[in-house]
């Protein structure tokens, strides 16, 4: 069950709760009122019937009282039985039987009653007598005799009412008002549920949302962003997220130009190694001799720039810098550059038969700069001089050397770039031409995206100027002395 689903029944149902204790409360009170009013209105029907049975004992009347019981019993369903008792005889109206409620009561009136006084002697003082009957003082000598009236008349009436008619009266009067409390009860229950709803969504949308881009994170999409609105927990949430993800972005970009890198970098002299040792293989290279000397330095340099990556790299993984353990700067002489480079790619070139042509040996150039950076810059930009150039090419590599910087051009006379790919060719793994040349020349298309990472870092920049049949030149524009780069 969703979070969402939990409050959504919790919320209402202690919503249903408190209003179904509301609504049980306001019937209870009205039922009491209810049955208040019945109460009321019996009282007042026995009021009148002990009335009219005084009056009837008055005027020595029953059939008055008997005409009224009668009457009261058309008019009140509830009124079921009456039983009139005096002394002699009772006389009842209605049927005595189970599930009546009774209501009882003496009804008395008292004559008043004669007395007759005969004085026997004149010399009384004073006389005086109660009308109750019962104190007479006389003073003086005299004889009094006391006659006493008639006894007070009393009738005992018994009156029944239908207990059922009763509660069904109380019933009748209290189902609208029970109706009305029940429809209001449901339309608090109904607001309390929407609110419920609304309130569980505004709670777990941002947790959904959250829930949803982790496991985009989870399916490797780091470009995922969530609303970050509130100043709230929820709030405060996404926005470590959305840091976090940015965060993990960078890192697994970092990680991944590294690997593309080392990976690329690692080919590059690899390529040439294998040249050589195919020569090798074949036997086209003295036992002995300077040619020899040349291709064991040749290749022991491309171990060493293959250490020299590896390392660098290694060292930036384990630091997590940008910039990592970079070779100290020193000043490095662009011919010498050129020329191993060259060499790494001898045997390459020697197979298309390509001529590279150096530039003149008293042109000294340097750069104090990092050496394996400028390595990266001119071992891509010979590697793809001598891929995109036919059997029979020739590269040029030239130096120029100003007051502040110095500028080194590879140019080719192979296939050229179209116009229309010059602004994308530094652009990571973009790859020029059509398909079909794609395919036959392998690569990656990230040749030119380092070269270019590598230039900049050392505060230069390349630009290309070609021509597709008739051959493309890159030129390299580096300051003499290259700034520190930056910290990460
Ligand atoms: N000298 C050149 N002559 C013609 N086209 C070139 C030359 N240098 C680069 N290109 C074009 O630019 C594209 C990008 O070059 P880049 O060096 O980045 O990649 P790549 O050589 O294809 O692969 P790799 O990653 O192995 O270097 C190449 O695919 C190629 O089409
Ligand atoms: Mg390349």
């Amino acid at each position: 069950m969703t979070i969402r689903t939990k409050l959504t029944l919790m919320t209402s149902g202690l919503v249903c709760a408190v209003v179904l204790a509301v609504a049980a409360a306001v019937t209870a009170a009205q039922r009491s009122a209810i049955e208040d009013q019945s109460r009321r209105r019996l009282q007042g029907l026995t009021d009148g019937v002990a009335r009219l049975a005084q009056e009837s004992i008055v005027n020595r009347d029953r059939l008055m009282l008997f005409s009224y019981l009668m009457h009261l019993q058309k008019e009140h369903a509830e009124f079921a039985f009456a039983a009139v008792s005096s002394p002699e005889h009772t006389s009842t109206i209605g049927a005595d039987r189970p599930g009546l409620i009774y209501w009882t009561t003496d009804v008395a009136v008292r004559r008043p009653i004669k007395y007759t006084i005969s004085t026997i002697s004149d010399t009384h003082d004073s006389l005086s007598v109660s009308t109750a009957g019962v104190s007479l003082s006389v003073a003086g000598s005299a004889q009094v005799t006391v006659e006493e009236g008639r006894r007070p008349d009393a009738l005992a009436l018994k009156l029944g009412f239908d207990a059922a008619v009763l509660e069904a009266e109380i019933a009748k009067a209290l189902d609208p008002l029970t109706r009305r409390t029940a429809a209001i009860a449901g339309a608090f229950m109904f607001l309390g549920w929407l609110g419920a709803l609304s309130l569980s969504k505004l709670l777990t949308t941002p947790l959904s949302a959250l829930a949803t881009a982790v496991s985009a994170v989870k399916s490797g999409d780091l470009d995922v962003v969530v609303a970050a609105g509130g100043s709230d927990e929820l709030g405060l949430l996404a926005k470590h997220f959305n840091s976090m993800t940015a965060h993990l972005k960078v890192l697994t970009q970092f990680r991944e130009d590294l690997l593309h890198t080392l990976t690329h970098e690692l080919n590059t002299p690899l390529g040439g190694l294998k040249g050589y040792l195919e020569l090798w293989n074949e036997g086209k290279i003295p036992a002995e001799g300077p040619q020899r000397d040349e291709v064991l330095q040749t290749m022991t340099a491309a171990v060493l720039r293959m250490e020299n990556s590896l390392g660098n790299a290694l060292g930036l993984f384990r630091t997590g810098s940008r910039t990592g353990v970079r070779a100290p700067k020193r000043s490095v002489w662009l011919h010498d550059l050129l020329s191993e480079a060259c060499s790494l790619f001898a045997p390459e070139a020697a197979a298309k038969k390509i001529s590279f042509v150096l530039p003149p040996e008293d042109q000294r150039a340097y750069v104090h700069a990092d050496p394996e950076l400028l390595r990266q810059i001119v071992a891509n930009l010979v590697s793809n001089a001598v891929k995109y150039t036919p059997e029979q090419g020739h590269i040029r590599l030239s130096l120029e050397g100003g007051e502040n910087d110095v500028r080194l051009r590879v140019a080719d006379d192979g296939c050229g770039i179209a116009a229309e790919d010059l602004p994308h060719l530094f652009t990571k793994f973009y790859r020029a031409g059509p398909d079909a040349d794609r395919r036959r020349v392998k690569g990656t298309g990230l040749g030119l995206n380092i070269a270019m990472k590598s230039a900049l870092a050392l505060g230069g920049t390349i630009t290309v100027a070609s021509e597709p049949g008739r051959g493309s030149t890159f030129t390299v524009t580096l300051p003499k002395f290259a700034p520190q780069p930056e910290a990460a």
